[in-house]
């Protein structure tokens, strides 16, 4: 888990103390470090292209802001979309069409037929999709999604490659739906297949590898076409707890590509970082409002509920949270962080060794890049927050925090009520 640096009891975050960030920006808010995230794009691409042709398509599930887009087109990234909305942003954010792969599912022909007319290539998630696909266009390029029943991920929410996945062509089925979409028109480029999200080891990454590789080659023996492009999906997991070991993802980019060149004669490796990319990047600033103490348990309350992130409560996931104007005092108490949703299951996090609180504490919550903005919602009527990206010691608003009036922006109340 990467840690941040200690400006005498004060935490810092990208050059700047973290509490100048809360006060000028106020709380809720996301903040995130530029640096880190061309650091961590430039990791992963490094690793991979060294020992071959590599496209990363950044997952832009896990954080869909502008510009984090922008800052990954500038590194020179691709673009993992599974919506019209992610296609559209990405393009609104520099991304050409033919930097972008739209990976749908259960996705209707309206919402193919749009993605095809932006000329973005799709990866074929399904026979029906296929063939409704064909009925539309048969010039856009297209890879195809296989269930490789390899499962990884952080929670069974998240695990997408398993048998019997909603996801992705059965593998039995994988060489006749390849023979299929050439009888239909098509030339597919590429094999894909996602085991999951969040696996903290490479091993079933490598293992989705080498089911691609098979498959590969067995197309080829069958139908005589020779794929460009393996696409392993993303999964690369990162450490949420102080103790937990870092992906090797040196060691992870040396077995895949040796897989791809030794057994096949694919000379292109995809992969589709989300979390890897955008997860340490992020801290969510919340402000400590209300200290409790019940008996039982000690609460501190703050301002960021389930609304402002969901990880905790949806999945049970593990923030580490420290108090960023108490940076250097050790715990001094057990203390859940709890947030202002009227529901019981409204924890940041439970149990944690932390300093004695006092109303205005200002609470770090680490690893928030990935999956939290984008999976916040205005449950309770809160408007979503800002997000701030720091870079260097100056820090600039992103995106600013809706307002009342926009919650109500799309409703109406029929004439005869009034
Ligand atoms: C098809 C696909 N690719 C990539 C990802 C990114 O996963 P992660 O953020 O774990 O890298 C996902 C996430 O679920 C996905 O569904």
């Amino acid at each position: 888990m990467r840690d941040f640096d200690n400006d005498d009891g004060h935490m810092l975050f990208g050059g700047m103390r973290a509490e100048a960030i809360a006060e000028r920006f106020g709380t809720p808010v996301y903040v995130t470090d530029e640096n880190i995230l061309r650091e961590n794009y430039r990791r992963i691409y490094n690793a991979f292209s060294k020992h071959m042709d590599t496209r990363v398509h950044y997952a832009c599930k896990a954080n869909s802001s502008l510009a984090i887009l922008r800052i990954l087109e500038q590194e020179g990234s691709g673009i993992d979309a599974v919506s019209v909305g992610e296609v559209m942003t990405s393009m609104k954010a520099g991304f050409p069409a033919s930097r972008i792969l739209f990976t749908g599912n259960n996705v209707s022909t309206a919402e193919l037929r749009t993605v095809a007319d932006l000329g973005v290539p799709i990866n074929i998630d399904s026979a029906s999709e296929l063939e409704r696909l064909a009925g539309i266009d048969t010039k856009i390029p297209i890879s195809i999604r296989v269930t490789p029943d390899v499962g990884s991920g952080h929670s069974e929410k998240v695990v997408t490659g398993a048998k019997g996945s909603k996801f992705g062509i059965p593998a039995d089925l994988v060489v006749e739906t390849y023979g299929r979409a050439l009888e239909l028109g098509f030339r597919p480029f590429g094999i894909h297949a996602h085991t999951g999200s969040g696996g903290q080891t490479p091993e079933p990454l490598m293992d989705v590898v080498s089911v691609l590789a098979d498959m590969t080659n067995a197309i080829k023996d069958e139908h005589g076409l020779d794929l460009e492009v393996i696409d392993m999906g993303g999964g690369m997991g990162v450490p949420y707890r102080p103790n937990e070991r870092e992906m090797d993802i040196e060691e992870l980019a040396s077995a895949v590509t040796d897989i791809i060149l030794d057994e096949t004669s694919v000379r292109t490796v995809a992969l589709e970082p989300g979390r890897y990319l955008v997860c340490d990047t992020t801290v969510l600033l919340t402000r400590c409002h209300d200290v409790r103490y019940t008996g039982t348990k000690n609460y501190i309350g703050v301002d960021a509920g389930f609304n402002t992130l969901i990880r905790p409560a949806f999945y049970g996931s593990y923030h580490h949270v420290a108090v960023a104007n108490k940076f250097n005092r050790a715990g001094e108490g057990k203390y859940d962080v709890v947030g202002p949703i009227c529901e019981s299951g409204d924890h940041i996090a439970r149990d944690r060794a932390l300093p004695a609180p006092e109303e205005g504490d200002l609470i770090a919550v680490y690893n928030c890049g990935a999956y939290s903005f984008s999976m916040s919602s205005t449950y309770n009527s809160r408007p979503r927050c800002r997000e701030v990206l720091v870079n260097n010691g100056v820090a600039e608003l992103i995106r600013d925090s809706e307002t009342i009036e926009d919650l109500w922006r799309h409703q109406m109340i029929p004439k005869r009520l009034s």
